[in-house]
């Protein structure tokens, strides 16, 4: 099937643009909103609208798949996105007492992001690094062995630098 504009896409070309690029397949779900993630930051409301229309699945089953994955998110991430390991190995070394500092330290719940878009928070399952447990990463920077301490110094520093 020919990639055909997803009706009500009308003057929003950066949709326009990932949707054209696929065909009109269910399959290609996954991949889609890899894009819009990318390119936004996150999956907003109205390119959920949009890929539902484009490739006739219900919005709920959508929202399902993005709120399934932690790579998807509902919101824009924060400068400096947190993520806290909740995965067993890192569970059982303590990362509940990780996560729960970020939590009192931001003033933010897991899925959420600072009025000032400096921080957001997630708690993710495993990333692979479980001989490090317990891990957190920020962005894509991975701390291992990780300590409420290690947390709270990475935390005082992005502050103190206004970045
Ligand atoms: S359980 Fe945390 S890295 Fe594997």
């Amino acid at each position: 099937m020919e990639n055909e504009r997803c009706e009500g896409c009308e003057g929003n070309s950066e949709m326009q643009d990932i949707l054209n690029k696929y065909i009109q397949d269910k399959s290609n779900l996954i991949q889609i909103l890899n894009e819009v993630q990318e390119y936004y930051g996150y999956v907003p409301e109205k390119a959920m609208l949009e890929i539902s229309k484009y490739l006739s699945i219900p919005m709920a089953e959508i929202y399902g798949v993005v709120t399934f994955y932690s790579r998807f998110t509902l919101k824009p991430k924060g400068k400096h996105h947190i993520a806290v390991c909740l995965g067993t190995a890192c569970f059982v070394k303590g990362s509940e007492k990780i996560l729960d500092r970020a939590k009192e330290r931001l003033g933010i719940d897991v899925g959420e992001t600072t009025a000032d878009g400096k921080f957001s928070l997630e708690a993710t399952r495993c990333v692979g690094a479980c001989g490090l447990a317990p891990v957190f990463t920020v962005n894509n920077e991975v701390y291992g062995k990780a300590t409420v301490k290690m947390l709270d110094e990475i935390i005082d520093k992005c502050m103190e630098e206004g970045c």
